[in-house]
């Protein structure tokens, strides 16, 4: 039944032979299924009768999980890989759900129709895709999958984390899906080399630490890509900001303000970035800079960078400075830094400063004053050594509004802040926040209540917005609550 996808050379060699210890027959018998007897039981009975379908569940599952691995061992053997990049999925799948006819058949291990098809798409996501992960990849509904060594994968949906039922048989099943996507990027990681920063093939961000320094197993974190990014008027139908606040900010960027979006890990920056972005005239040259490109500009005039770490032996790194530098050569309108958090902090300040008005970056940070305190951290972590009060006045020239991005403890991402930057008073950099999101209470099931509100303050470069044709009503800044939908 092994056609041409079977390496030759294994031919000769029974299938068998791989495997000096077959599963038993008895054990590979199916349970009969007797869910309908729990419930007939006497309720003092329960506790005993809801343990026993559990019990028998993860022994099911235990033994799927042993066979899985055998039969994924031997179809490895067995299988001819070169002749398989080459075959279509189709073909793929009916070579693999017949091989493994074939090995349960010989071990004589009788599974049902479902587990069979279980196994199928197991064994296939193992040959050609991630293992476990494949399944949660390929969920839309999960934005973030995080796992914490083998035994335990969280996922993201709506905004909520939650255990999933996805685990690896043990460490070097997981060690090796780590290997799998490191290696297809050129990278390693091992012992000596314990963390990893990749982007798997379909644009998502991977982020791999492996023992000793991951104490418990590797811990692993994908965001995953999303092919139809969020943007302004998906984000205010989430309620992320109102379409006042959208009018703003499409005025601050149309007249090309220097935007930062701060928030915390998580918190909707690259999106917010994201959203932003759209606002920027078509016929504008825009560069951006990531580390793991993310952003997905609409416009059509865009030059995409990514830096790129040190290679294996220290050696080709591209640093998001490097690509800075270079960027301001290439004659931008516009520079976009998807995150800004080490020396290039100078280099992103300096094109605001000159002539790259309208440009935009991220930092991690909580609010929009512990915002200007990283930046100005990070200058002073890059080694340049000038006065506070120079270092202040260079942001305040620089930065003309900051925007922060939060994710609230009930899951919800809202954009709780929009402040602008107004001059120096003295040692101190001015702001005024514009507009807020207000907290005001919960509800019993724990969903934040709360509204969108200006502050009553005018912005400070309202003049500007009026003479680049932006005339925001003055209504949208008195002190209401305002509907988000
Ligand atoms: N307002 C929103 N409503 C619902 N989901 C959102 C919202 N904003 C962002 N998301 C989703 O939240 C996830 C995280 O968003 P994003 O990547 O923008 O965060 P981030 O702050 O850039 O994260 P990191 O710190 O990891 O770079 C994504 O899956 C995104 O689609
Ligand atoms: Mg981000």
């Amino acid at each position: 039944m092994f056609s041409k996808y079977k390496r030759q050379s294994a031919t000769a060699k029974p299938v068998t032979a791989a495997q000096p210890k077959a599963a038993p027959a008895p054990e590979a018998q199916p349970k009969a299924p007797a869910p309908a007897a729990a419930t007939l039981r006497k309720p003092a009975a329960r506790t005993k009768a809801e343990a026993a379908p559990a019990d028998k569940e993860r022994k099911r599952k235990e033994r799927m999980g042993e066979i899985k691995i055998q039969l994924h061992r031997e179809l490895l053997e067995n299988l001819n890989l070169a002749a398989l990049e080459r075959a279509s999925e189709a073909e793929l799948r009916a070579e693999i759900s017949s091989i493994a006819s074939e090995i349960l058949e010989e071990r004589g291990i009788v599974l049902n129709r479902e587990d069979r098809q279980t196994l199928n798409k197991e064994l296939y996501d193992e040959v050609t895709g991630l293992g476990p992960l494949e399944t949660l990849l390929q969920d839309d509904t999960v934005s973030d999958i995080l796992v914490n060594g083998p035994q335990q994968v969280f996922v993201e949906r709506e905004g909520k984390l939650q255990l999933s039922d996805v685990t690896f048989k043990d460490e070097k099943h997981l060690m090796r899906i780590i290997d799998k996507i490191v290696s297809a990027v050129g990278r390693r990681v091992d012992e000596s080399n314990p963390y990893v920063d990749a982007r798997l093939a379909d644009g998502s961000r991977f982020n791999a630490m492996v023992p000793p320094i991951a104490v418990d197993g590797s811990l692993v974190s994908i965001r995953k890509f999303k092919k139809d990014k969020l943007g302004i008027d998906d984000l205010v139908n989430f309620g992320a900001f109102t379409e006042e606040m959208a009018a703003y900010l499409q005025a601050a960027v149309s007249t090309r303000l220097n935007v930062i979006v701060s928030g915390g890990t998580g918190s909707g920056k690259t999106t917010t970035l994201n959203a932003l972005s759209s606002f920027i005239d078509n016929a504008e040259r825009i560069l951006t800079i990531e580390d793991t490109a993310e952003l997905q500009l609409q416009q059509t005039h865009v030059g995409r960078m990514e830096s790129r770490p040190p290679n294996v032996e220290g050696k080709g790194e591209v640093s998001p400075r490097d690509c800075l530098k270079n960027a301001l050569r290439m004659r931008p309108d516009r520079i976009i830094v998807g995150e800004t958090r080490g020396e290039e902090v100078i280099d992103m300040l300096q094109a605001m400063n000159t002539g790259h008005d309208g440009s935009m970056t991220t930092i991690h940070a909580n609010s929009a004053r512990d915002g200007i305190s990283r930046l100005e951290n990070m200058i002073a972590m890059a080694g340049i050594e000038m006065p506070i009060k120079a270092v202040r006045s260079q942001i305040a020239s620089a930065v003309n509004l900051i925007v922060q991005a939060s994710r609230l403890q009930d899951g919800s991402r809202r954009m709780t802040s929009i402040t602008e930057i107004t001059g120096m008073e003295g040692d101190v950099i001015s702001m005024q926040e514009i507009f807020r999101f207000q907290r005001v209470g919960l509800t019993p099931d724990n969903k934040i209540i709360g509204h969108f509100t200006a502050t009553g303050v005018r912005s400070h470069f309202s003049e500007r917005f009026r003479l680049w044709g932006y005339d925001l009503p003055p209504s949208i800044y008195e002190p209401t609550v305002m509907e988000a939908r």
